[in-house]
């Protein structure tokens, strides 16, 4: 992971290879924003002018003005909003930034000098860009990548206040985050003869443990004695059996009465659409269907090191859906946890029948909110794309996650649930059919996963199926494969919750 630190020396004390600044758009025209006032500005502006750049957001040049002075990578911020820029727009251009360090070492960046928001906002937001845009997954490469193909593995955030207390406090919350959501995307890069049902268990109880989260793998017989029904059906087609994950995170001292977070993520490890099959073109894609899992797992390890005074407790349903002699099928009639029942017509709409089992579960702890995320549907890319999730939940606590979603730049978007699409669920076996008659198939997963919600719990899906993975190149702060949403959205919706007492 990139190493990050702070300095409040001048740029032209340092002795560096290269140093990031920032540009944007300024009544048509390019401008250097704040804080690379100790270059030769002038003729830096003029040179990139001449080199076509004009601030627009995203936009990265290098330039080399002269040997004695270190190369600069001017990134475009775009147009500043009426205050200016905030963390998203200083987020992303750190993260662009940073690629093109490759094979530097010594980098400095001005980039948290440009004002708008607060100083440590901006220094967390670029710290994040930083480490999130440098993001690669090596692991199964045979020769690792040279030193001069790899972005600068330390880069200095010069600021004007280096050794106070909140801008280090800042730098270190960039770094845990940085290092949360990485996990999320190692966990979902990861290949699906690695990662399945027990070895992500073990994993991430072997990370829980290091963490002080206390952590409980049920295994098969657990699970059949539990009465966990849809995550024996859905995992009951591999060889590698299904499992249930439970990490607690509950710090001592906390007031009675304060509210609770039960966090829900589906952990198919892969999706081969069972008996129901998919067709085979981008089948490989399926290795994704845990993301769900892999956001809650690094949420709760992130609120864990940030040691948020606030219990939570992750329910993570794994398995892997395959199609053999011993897969669910259409027609079966699956007994949940808690005793409803589902009547399958396509095994390829299994995440919500291992959710159905997980939320039950999480409710029977009396959880204030319960979070739950899922690449659940295909409907949810063609409503919304790829870079925006779809909300669905209790009307409140929907609109709240939707806002807290944008706030930190992980697109989103709320989703009603409609009664029409309920009434095309209705079985004519059992309690509720696992999927819809007509259209909608986003909404029907949302209406299905409420039937297992408990009483009074404010609850919000979060459908990821689209902004889970990233398959077109990298960009911002996003890299080539898994983005690790929503880690960032639940981070900052447990600490609005925090914040309102
Ligand atoms: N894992 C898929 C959804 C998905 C699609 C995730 C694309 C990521 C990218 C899910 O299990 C699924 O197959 N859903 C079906 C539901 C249908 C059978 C009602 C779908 O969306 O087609
Ligand atoms: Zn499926
Ligand atoms: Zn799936």
């Amino acid at each position: 992971m990139t190493d990050l630190a702070l300095s409040d020396r001048r740029l032209s004390s340092l002795k560096l290879d290269a140093v990031i600044v920032g540009t944007a758009v300024e009544d048509d025209a390019l401008v250097l924003l704040p804080g690379a006032d100790d270059l030769d500005s002038q003729r830096l502006v003029d040179t990139l002018a001449r080199l076509g750049a004009t601030g627009a957001a995203g936009e990265v040049l290098k330039v080399a003005l002269d040997e004695q002075t270190p190369l600069v990578i001017a990134v475009g911020l775009g147009s500043a909003g009426d205050d200016g820029f905030d963390a998203n727009d200083l987020r992303k251009a750190a993260g662009a930034a940073i690629r093109a360090t490759t094979g530097l070492s010594k980098v400095a960046t001005t980039l948290a000098q440009v004002g708008g928001e607060s100083s440590d906002e901006l220094v967390q937001a670029v710290g994040e860009g930083l480490v999130l845009g440098a993001y690669r997954f090596d692991e199964y490469r045979s020769e690792r990548p040279a030193a001069d193909d790899l972005p600068a593995s330390k880069v200095t955030l010069l600021v004007d206040k280096a050794r106070t207390a909140s801008t280090k406090a800042a730098l270190s919350r960039a770094e845990k985050i940085g290092a949360a959501v990485s996990l999320a995307r190692d966990f979902v890069n990861t290949p699906p003869n690695d990662l399945y049902p027990d070895s992500f268990a073990k994993r991430a109880k072997a990370l829980a443990t290091a963490a002080g989260v206390k952590a409980e793998i049920l295994d098969e017989r657990r699970l059949t004695a539990g009465g966990f029904g849809g995550i024996l059906a859905v995992g009951g087609g591999s060889d590698r059996k299904p499992r249930l994950l439970r990490l607690t995170y509950a710090p001592t001292g906390i007031k009675r009465g304060t509210a609770s977070v039960a966090l829900v993520g589906k952990g198919i490890t892969f999706d081969s659409g069972g008996i129901s099959l998919k067709p085979g073109p981008k089948m490989d894609l399926m290795k994704t269907d845990m993301s769900g899992a892999a956001a809650v797992i690094a949420t709760t390890l992130l609120i864990a090191a940030l040691e948020l005074p606030i219990k939570v407790i992750a329910t993570v349903p794994l398995a892997e859906n395959l199609p053999s002699g011993s897969a669910y099928r259409p027609a079966d009639v699956i007994t949940h946890r808690g005793g409803k029942r589902s009547e399958i017509l396509n095994t390829d709409a299994e995440g919500r029948v291992v959710l159905a089992d997980a939320i039950a579960r999480a409710c029977e702890d009396n959880p204030t909110y319960l979070i739950e995320t899922s690449t659940l549907t295909g409907a949810q890319v063609v409503a919304l794309g790829d870079r925006t999730a779809g909300v669905m939940g209790t009307d409140e606590f929907r609109d709240r996650v939707t806002d807290a979603a944008n706030c930190v730049g992980e697109a989103a978007w709320a989703m009603p649930l409609p009664q029409d699409v309920r009434d095309g669920m209705k079985s004519k076996t059992a309690d509720i059919a696992n999927i819809g008659a007509g259209p909608g198939g986003m909404l029907a997963g949302g209406h299905y996963l409420k039937e297992f919600v408990g009483e009074g719990v404010e609850w919000a899906h979060i459908d990821i199926a689209g902004p889970s993975y990233n398959s077109g190149g990298a960009y911002g702060f996003i890299a080539e494969g898994a983005t690790g949403t929503p880690v960032r959205t639940m981070l900052h919706v447990i600490e609005d919750i925090l914040a309102e007492g």
